[in-house]
């Protein structure tokens, strides 16, 4: 949203990067805020970018919010710095050292990466409480059984717990290799590979392909485009939709987010018997990929220069 539109005074102390939500709200209600000399306690009060805010009489400003989506070549590192890497994704973009990136791909891996200077977004994207989804196309060695789709649909216990129910497809199946394409709702650190892994199937190639609603269609490796308005707005109602998901199933008994219908289930396993799929398992390798990797938590900041807060979000 760009600061020329009016939005509530508790918006703008977020978006000036004063704190969270929550923390601004109080310090509205406390009395501390002013809105051109008058103290306001109302935390949704209209403010346009012409009204003169402050906190504690010190003047806060909104910047301008800038979106970018990369797609990440191999050898880029997912971080703002990286003394071990070649180059980091924000030097892939002009202008991209005062942003940061939502989430983390592996050094190896290559596909969609947003980056943004809003911190309120990228939180909300990156929280596993949000499970914003996002789809991988995987190259993994060796032949991909039925049973072995079935259980990373299902779930994979992992190191650090059983994944949620992820929706797979079988692309194609090769001589020796297959490509399998993976939408999962977390994002914990090196996921997809670990998945994967664990069902018998090293990863050889990883790319994200999709991250919410938007897609790499026409962004080549190394490229960057500035996102849209309405591309803003679609991924902010993506993370408000799953949440609200969410928060329905903890309220009662948990529903799988990526619960299939009987129709769909069938389709799709017939698309996996075309795909080639073996009916029997592969023979699944019990050790996980515990090699760490480039993914770890992303950037824990302060709210205050409006970087992320949260350190939810692994390797997505
Ligand atoms: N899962 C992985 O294993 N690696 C990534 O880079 C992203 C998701």
């Amino acid at each position: 949203m760009s600061p020329a539109q009016p939005m509530n005074l508790v918006v703008f102390l977020a978006r000036a990067g004063v704190g969270s939500r929550r923390s601004c709200d109080e310090l509205i209600r406390e009395g501390v805020v002013t809105v051109n000399d008058e103290v306001v306690t109302f935390p949704r009060h209209k403010v346009s970018h012409d009204d003169v805010v402050a906190v504690r009489g010190e003047r806060v400003t909104v910047r301008e919010l800038r979106y970018v989506l990369v797609n990440k070549p191999r050898g880029v590192a997912s971080t703002r710095s990286d003394p071990h890497a070649d180059k980091v994704i924000v030097d892939l973009v002009p202008g991209g050292r005062a942003l940061f990136p939502v989430g983390r791909l592996d050094v190896d891996t290559t596909g969609l990466i947003i980056l943004t200077n809003d911190g309120v977004l990228a939180n909300r994207l990156m929280h596993p409480r949000y499970g914003v989804p996002k789809t991988y196309v995987a190259r993994v060695r060796g032949k991909v059984s039925r049973r072995a789709l079935g259980t990373l649909r299902q779930g994979v216990d992992l190191e650090d717990g059983r994944t949620a129910p992820a929706d797979v497809r079988l692309r194609k199946q090769s001589a020796k290799t297959a490509l399998v394409e993976i939408t999962i709702h977390e994002g914990r650190k090196r996921q997809v590979r670990r998945m994967f892994q664990s069902v018998g199937l090293p990863v050889e190639e990883l790319s994200r392909r999709r991250y919410g609603p938007l897609s790499d269609k026409g962004l080549e490796p190394g490229g960057y485009r500035e996102l849209a308005g309405d591309e803003v707005e679609a991924l902010r109602r993506a993370g408000e939709q799953v949440a609200g998901e969410v928060a329905k199933e903890t309220e009662g008994s948990p529903v799988p987010l990526a619960a299939e219908a009987p129709e769909a289930r069938r389709e799709r396993l017939a698309e996996d018997e075309r795909a080639g799929a073996p009916e029997m398992p592969a023979a699944p390798s019990a050790e996980p990929d515990a090699a760490a990797g480039e993914s770890g938590a992303p950037d824990a900041g302060a709210g205050r220069s409006g970087e992320p807060d949260t350190a939810g979000d692994g390797s997505a």
